[in-house]
């Protein structure tokens, strides 16, 4: 088969280096890759906001399957651009992608089918907005509709914060996607990521993680897309698992099929596990970035084979099978992200990939023999070990040989995770 990817990412690297293992496999695209992805499969410099240029190609190339990674595209249709004209698509169409691309959207079907999730009130009044928020009071949670490319979202500890968050988004900080807001109650537990992955009816857990979304050491400095994660998240007990299906997965799955707009594809819920147990922060309909990095790195089975299976119609649960080890990911960012930074620097050291260590990469060029930084996230350094520490101390030992002195990365991914290890 041959197999198209859409995307640029550490994640879209991470999904090439899945789908290239398979013996299913013919011809691997990505479009529009990076400096790593160039190893493994054809990059295509098209357009992919252009769907009839994407169509064209599948076309012309013979594409069995097309794997959407990021939510944007996603968002604007091109799954079903893609379907209405033949192609197989493993991805939601922009219907099923509300549950990410609408806040409110997401927040309404949760009311509806008694999914838990934080109490919420949807705003497109600024001065009805900050009534709810001195009614309120602090702390409070107060987010852009839309994607906003995981800007869009203001935890307030104080009221002046949370009115200054609102001023924001209605003011057009975001755009279209800011001219409603959701506030939301504040919610207090661990949070974790849990993946599953559906067909539209049958639905199939795959994989939980943790994320580190603060740029810097000790959980501090701004938010980013994420600096380091890992797999699984101890905090998902098998029990947690069945309790998140159950309570908030299969009702979402369930309520998406009735109303006609059946999801198809990953979808990522990021849950607070509060006192009371698992509660719905938010939906994402695509893999995590980095999170998909350490489920590839932990997936025993055939990934291309699950994602031909879902995309057909024919999930099923004895596809998906996992490494008992632990995964680890590190992030190795430019200096200055998430604000400004350059670009064009060159780095070095990266050798030494196999089947359990692989530095992913995100942000990267070839230009000539040489590897450029041409983004903020540009190295995933990735290790599986029989526990997060161990994974941790491969991914570190590893980092160390990378020459690039322009970058930044956190020296405590996996925190977490360590210290209730050794707790035990
Ligand atoms: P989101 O983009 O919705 O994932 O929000 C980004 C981050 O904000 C989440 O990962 C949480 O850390 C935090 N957050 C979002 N909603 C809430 C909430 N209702 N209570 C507490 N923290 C939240
Ligand atoms: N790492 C968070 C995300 O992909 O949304």
């Amino acid at each position: 088969m041959n197999v198209l990817i859409i995307g640029s990412g550490g994640r879209e690297h991470a999904l090439c280096w899945a789908v290239h293992k398979s013996p299913l496999l013919t011809k691997l695209y990505c479009a529009p890759g990076n400096g790593g992805i160039v190893d493994l499969a054809e990059c295509l410099a098209i357009d992919t906001g252009d769907h009839q240029a994407v169509i064209n190609f599948c076309k012309h190339a013979e594409i069995g399957l097309v794997v959407i990674g990021p939510e944007d595209p996603l968002a604007a249709g091109l799954g079903d651009d893609l379907r209405a004209s033949g192609v197989p698509v493993f991805g939601p169409s922009a219907a099923a992608a509300r549950l990410e691309s609408s806040k409110g959207f997401m927040k309404d079907l949760c009311v509806a089918n008694n999914i838990p999730t934080a109490g919420y009130a949807r705003f497109r009044d600024p001065a009805a907005a900050a009534a709810h928020i001195r009614t309120r009071g602090a702390p409070i949670v107060v987010k852009a509709d839309g994607l906003a490319a995981g800007k869009g979202v203001t935890v307030a500890m104080t009221e002046d914060e949370a009115l200054a968050a609102v001023v924001d988004c209605l003011g057009g900080r975001f755009g279209q996607a800011g001219a409603e807001v959701v506030i939301e109650e504040f919610l207090e537990g661990e949070e974790a990521s849990f993946f599953v992955i559906s067909d539209g009816k049958t639905v199939v857990p795959f994989g939980t993680a943790q994320d580190h979304k603060r740029a810097f050491d000790n959980d501090r400095g701004p938010n980013t897309g994420g600096m380091g994660a890992y797999s699984p998240a101890p905090i998902m007990t098998d029990a947690m698992v069945a309790r998140a299906m159950d309570e908030i997965i299969t009702p979402t799955i369930n309520a998406m099929a009735a109303v006609s707009t059946p999801f198809q594809g990953v979808l990522y819920a990021g849950l607070m596990i509060t006192d009371t147990g698992p509660k719905l922060i938010e939906y994402n309909v695509r893999f995590g970035d980095p999170e998909c990095q350490v489920l590839m790195m932990r997936l025993e089975s055939d990934m291309l084979e699950i994602l031909a299976a879902t995309s057909a119609g024919r999930l099923d649960p004895a596809l998906v099978s996992w490494k008992d080890d632990a995964a680890l990911t590190i992030v190795l960012a430019t200096q200055g992200y998430p604000g400004a930074y350059e670009t064009g620097s060159q780095i070095a050291g990266i050798g030494g990939d196999d089947d359990t260590g692989m530095i992913f990469h995100a942000g990267t060029r070839r230009d000539g023999d040489r590897l450029v930084a041409s983004g903020g996230r540009v190295l995933n350094v990735t290790a599986r070990g029989k526990t997060v520490r161990e994974a941790k101390d491969k991914a570190y030992a590893r980092l160390a040989n990378v020459d690039w002195p322009e970058g930044f990365y956190r020296n405590d991914i996996g925190w977490r995770a360590i210290a209730r290890e050794e707790e035990i």
